[in-house]
């Protein structure tokens, strides 16, 4: 089943018409950038400009950089506080006209990789954590997804861990790939302490430049980069609306389990 996937990040929102079933891009992706400020009123205006320039009348499946639950937005890290509160799902398929389904960025990222890429077929605890504008994150246990978790949010040495460690913190405070990679070297061990993860995928725009920071990063857990890169976003909310369509709110947000072969 097509569907139009919206990936709507800190930076930019990003689009493309995804085949739910096998993971593949239909048409080319457009990415336009993230509204400043990034107000509800305005990140709908950017959606129904995506959907528009697909000429798309179908069901899409967005992914949002917070807390989702039931398609209502409850945190607002890096986008404007306004959204807190707000029906995101109800908002945009008012403005577009298209059934929508909306899930946590990270989570969405977290679902595509399990299926398609760097998790597949990958049982046990795994974590994918996506280094961008904040630290996301995606918690797996046997393919089950545990929503919402927000470890980018753990506080070390006094700070919110993604103030320090997010790839725009690199980006902000000009630092050289090493000092970035012992931030993240700090980073992981302190997740890995809690969570003791069978397995780490690391995810973001940022993972494409591997080979300058893994290297800093030294955990017991095994440590891969996500293969889907830029894209996971978009597939995953693809994936979790088709999974609402075909199974209800319950398999929304455990897809990864309706592709087992
Ligand atoms: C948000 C998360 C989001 C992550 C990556 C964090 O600041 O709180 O919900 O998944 O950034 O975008």
């Amino acid at each position: 089943m097509d569907i139009l996937g919206i990936d709507i990040g800190g930076s930019g929102i990003k689009g493309a018409v995804v085949d739910a079933e096998s993971g593949e891009l239909k048409t080319k992706r457009q990415r336009i950038p993230t509204p400043d400020p990034s107000t509800p009123r305005a990140v709908t205006g950017a959606v129904t400009h995506l959907v528009d320039s697909f000429s798309w009348v179908g069901p899409m499946g967005c992914t949002f950089p917070a807390v989702i639950r039931n398609g209502i937005v409850c945190t607002a890290a890096n986008v404007d506080d306004s959204w807190i509160g707000t029906d995101a799902t109800a908002l945009f398929e008012r403005a577009t006209g298209c059934p929508a389904s909306i899930i946590n960025d990270a989570d969405a990222a977290g679902i595509a990789e399990m299926v398609f890429g760097a998790g597949r077929d990958q049982p046990g605890v795994v974590l994918m954590l996506t280094l961008g504008t904040g630290i996301g994150s995606a918690l797996f246990v046997d393919g089950h997804l545990a929503p919402n978790t927000e470890l980018g949010h753990i506080e070390i040495d006094g700070h919110d861990a993604e103030s320090r460690a997010a790839s725009s913190a690199r980006k902000r405070e000009e630092l050289s790939w090493e000092q970035w990679g012992l931030r993240l070297n700090r980073y992981f061990q302190a997740i890995e302490f809690l969570l003791s993860p069978d397995l780490f995928i690391v995810g973001g725009g940022v993972s494409k430049k591997s080979e300058k920071f893994l290297r800093h990063i030294d955990v017991r857990a095994p440590m891969v980069v996500a293969q889907m890169r830029n894209h996971a976003g978009l597939i995953g909310g693809a994936m979790a609306a088709h999974a609402l369509i075909q199974g209800g709110a319950e398999a929304e947000l455990d897809p990864v389990h309706l592709f087992e072969r």
